[in-house]
């Protein structure tokens, strides 16, 4: 599978991803058009801030099923657009987030002592001191807004440097503001017209996009200084201009711009304006936040290894999948494992359309994160008979938009098993369900089939086998499959009652033909054999 890289990342993860067997092309620069006509080739892209992947290009990638962001913020991803189209979307939002902070802190000292600015004039001979007198930030009100990761850790470092640390986040619990021993703001106006210090640390948004703007910049403290790490255009940057040129705000310190230039292009390359370059009294950064050595390492590999397990259809805590607590996979593999494999047996087994799914957790599942392993039964469900990318991300949609109802439900009480994950199937005429378990942490076993109970350990070649209870069946199923060449690896047999129906499970070492099965359809007394591959 191919893998285009637009922006770069740490060469380790690259590097991963050609040792996982993956054609990676690193390609930095390319202009919108260029990747829409390249686009079509490519499996999965790794981007940082600057390639739009937009609708558009979503369009064009037809081949496209995994889109790696180096990076935290997902605002250069059209990320509905992917889960429709079932491209998982994984980003690394924990990787840089140091870095960021500690930029942020940086530029909060560069804003207030002018160090750029004195250093830009040394280099040129001019070592006039007084022309750079700073503020300190001791004793100062910084007003951080969003209160998230970023947000919290420059809480911590300017409480460290004696500032007094006020914050803005409407969705934020009152404990995150104790915890950090932050004073919270009720309102952003508020914050505005206590602050010394404004840094930003929202996601960029439709709310937060310009949501420091002029109206906003009249109410801060005349001399405010105001640093934004976070996204481009948070703080309109016409608005800033004409405040930095008035004096109200004192200095600034950005580090993300609104268009952003390409960061690999060499100056003469180069065809950026925006005004803001041309004030003495801003400090402007290339998008620097997550530049350093461990930051480009984590996010680098940490974006390799999601981007190449998605591609191998292994579980990730993709963007675009339900929220979960626990990020430790390892833990639910088993879970996942059982549910795609009772998902895939009703319409290799049964032909009547499914108007309705049940997935029932009982034992201790009911009190466990079973989002993710519904979704894992659905993909299990869709796959035979959607044959193109059914995954995590569109399972639920692809099964509402066939109009087929889901509902989940728990059940603490259990006698036999410890967990249970029971799926009931709703057709216009009647109900099917089967259950399966997972003990001593990863064993798996199916346990109802369709009302026959078992215990068996799924495989991935299986026949199952309905019949007529009655003598002689097993041996002409050993005989058949014996003189076609099939070796049986395990088998299993459940019965109502005696002299009714039974159901076998067959494992076998490989694919069974047709032919076969039609053999084993023609015993007398055997009602239905269908394979089941898992
Ligand atoms: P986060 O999701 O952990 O935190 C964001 C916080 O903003 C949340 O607590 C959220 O409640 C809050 N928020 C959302 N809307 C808000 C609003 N209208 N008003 C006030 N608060 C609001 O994100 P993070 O990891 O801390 O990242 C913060 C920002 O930094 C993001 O924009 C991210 O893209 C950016 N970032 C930049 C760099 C860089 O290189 N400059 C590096 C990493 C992250
Ligand atoms: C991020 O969101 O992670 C940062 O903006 C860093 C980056 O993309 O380079």
């Amino acid at each position: 599978m191919k893998i285009i890289v637009t922006e770069r990342i740490a060469e380790e993860g690259i590097n991963h991803l050609r040792e996982s067997g993956f054609e990676v092309d690193v390609k930095l620069g390319l202009s919108h058009d260029e990747l829409l006509e390249i686009i079509e080739d490519y499996d999965a892209i790794i981007v940082r801030s600057v390639t739009k992947v937009n609708a558009e290009l979503l369009e064009k990638a037809k081949n496209l099923k995994v889109v790696g962001r180096a990076g935290n913020g997902i605002d250069n991803i059209d990320v509905e657009t992917c889960t429709r189209k079932g491209i998982i979307v994984v980003n690394t939002p924990e990787s840089n987030i140091m870095a960021a902070a500690e930029l942020a802190v940086g530029l909060a000292f560069c804003v207030f002592r002018n160090i750029p600015q004195a250093n830009a004039a040394g280099r040129r001979g001019d070592f006039r001191r007084n022309r750079f007198i700073g503020n300190e930030l001791d004793g100062k009100v910084a007003g951080i807004i969003g209160l998230g990761r970023i947000g919290s850790i420059v809480a911590t470092k300017l409480k460290g440097c004696n500032m007094k640390v006020i914050a803005y986040d409407p969705y934020i619990a009152d404990e995150k503001f104790k915890k950090y021993g932050v004073q919270k703001c009720e309102t952003l106006e508020e914050l505005l017209r206590k602050s010394d210090l404004i840094t930003i640390h929202t996601p960029k948004t439709s709310e937060t996009y310009g949501m420091i703007g002029e109206k906003e910049l009249a109410m801060c403290k005349e001399g405010v200084r105001i640093v934004n790490a976070a996204r481009g255009g948070l703080v309109n940057e016409k608005a800033l201009y004409d405040a930095l040129k008035s004096g109200r705000v004192a200095g600034a310190g950005i580090d993300v711009l609104d268009p952003e230039p390409s960061y690999d292009k060499k100056p003469e390359e180069q065809n950026y304006k925006n005004p803001l370059l041309e004030l003495d009294n801003v400090i402007i950064t290339p998008h620097l936040g997550a530049s350093t050595k461990e930051a480009n390492y984590n996010v680098g590999t940490c974006v390799a290894e999601l981007v190449a397990d998605a591609l191998n259809d292994k579980m990730v805590a993709a963007v675009n999948m339900p929220p979960m607590k626990h990020t430790d996979l390892s833990e639910l593999k088993p879970y996942l494992e059982i549910a795609e494999m009772l998902g895939k047996i009703y319409y290799q087994t049964e032909k009547d359309t499914v108007q309705k799914i049940e997935v029932i957790y009982s034992g201790d599942l009911a009190d466990k994160e079973t989002k993710v392993i519904t979704l894992s039964a659905l993909k299990g469900f869709l796959d035979p008979i959607i044959k193109e990318k059914v995954n995590y991300v569109n399972a639920e949609l692809m099964l509402k938009n066939m109009g087929i109802q889901l509902i989940e439900s728990t059940n603490s009480n259990l006698d036999k098993y410890t967990n249970l994950i029971t799926l009931k199937f709703t057709t216009k005429t009647r109900q099917l369900a089967v259950s399966g378990t997972v003990f001593a942490k990863e064993e798996i076993r199916i346990v109802d089939f369709f009302g026959y109970k078992l215990d068996f350990e799924p495989t991935p070649y299986i026949i199952a086998i309905q019949n007529i209870d009655k003598p002689g069946i097993i041996g002409q199923i050993g005989t058949i499959l014996g003189a076609s060449g099939i070796n049986i690896a395990a088998m299993q047999w459940s019965r109502n009652r005696k002299g009714e129906k039974a159901v076998a499970f067959v494992s076998v070492d490989g694919e069974v033909s047709e032919e076969v099965l039609e053999l084993l359809r023609n015993i007398n007394g055997v009602l239905k054999a269908t394979m089941i591959r898992f």
